[in-house]
């Protein structure tokens, strides 16, 4: 399917991809820094193999791939539009079909890993997936292999005030301007039809809720390691087993 993309095409949607990401998760970019900050820190060297969970087009993945380009990058993602742009403008990642909404998804990886990410990406699960969902991560990592987990994390009866906005928001537009290139407007199609009944939980809870419930998976050493506004940065590690 996505050797029917224009490179070109590709190369400016994955682009405006981020600049629509930047929209809705203000300081991106101080993320991104910090991601690779703290993986080279608590991790002690390059990560042999990364797993970008919910990684769309690879925007993370590039960024992983600039710093460490002797990584094994697998992007997982239940979105066969967004791993078909990853899989144009970076083959030598490795992007793979997953639904984080069971433990299924699982089969769809071949941990383990150094580093796992997962970056605006659990707000789509439910509660109890996502409760389920760090322990399934903890079974995929390396002992001592590091968690990053970037969302929004507050308190979930915080009043929120939001700007008044007119029009279609980015992601709408975003998406509509893929439409207009033939190629894509069929596998929009397949897209609309593969993903039906699906939508996000919007699942929001504060930073010690990732903690806690990190903790009982299994995953200790839980950092906050960037907060702006709601958004926030945690890592937590597989511990190493002692006998
Ligand atoms: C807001 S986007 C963030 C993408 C990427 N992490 C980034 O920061 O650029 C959320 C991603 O989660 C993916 N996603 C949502 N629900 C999912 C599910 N049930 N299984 C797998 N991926 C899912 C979406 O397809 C989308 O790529």
């Amino acid at each position: 399917m996505s050797g029917q993309l224009d490179s070109g095409d590709v190369a400016r949607w994955r682009r405006d991809w981020n600049a629509m990401m930047h929209h809705y998760q203000p300081g991106r970019d101080d993320l991104l820094v910090a991601i690779v900050a703290a993986v080279e820190e608590l991790h002690g060297r390059a990560p042999e193999r990364v797993l970008d969970i919910g990684g769309g087009p690879g925007a993370t993945a590039e960024v992983m791939l600039r710093r460490w380009p002797d990584a094994d990058v697998t992007v997982l993602d239940i979105d066969p539009v967004l791993l078909a742009l990853a899989e144009v403008a970076l083959p030598q990642v490795r992007a793979v079909r997953g639904d984080l909404g069971s433990a299924q998804w699982l089969t769809s990886t071949d941990g383990p890993y150094d580093v796992v990410l997962a970056l605006m990406t659990v707000h789509y699960l439910s509660e109890d997936r996502v409760r389920d969902w760090y322990a399934e991560v903890r079974q995929l990592l390396r002992p001592g292999g590091v968690l990053l987990v970037a969302d929004v994390m507050r308190d979930p009866a915080t009043e929120v005030v939001r700007r008044s906005a007119t029009g279609p928001d980015p992601w709408t537009v975003w998406w509509r301007a893929l439409a207009d290139v033939p190629p894509m407007a069929s596998m929009l199609r397949a897209r609309a039809a593969a993903l039906t009944g699906l939508g996000s939980a919007e699942f929001v809870a504060p930073v010690d809720w990732h903690r806690r419930t990190a903790q009982r998976a299994g995953l200790t050493d839980a950092r906050l390691l960037l907060q702006r506004a709601e958004h926030a940065l945690m890592a937590f590690h597989r511990p190493v087993e002692r006998r």
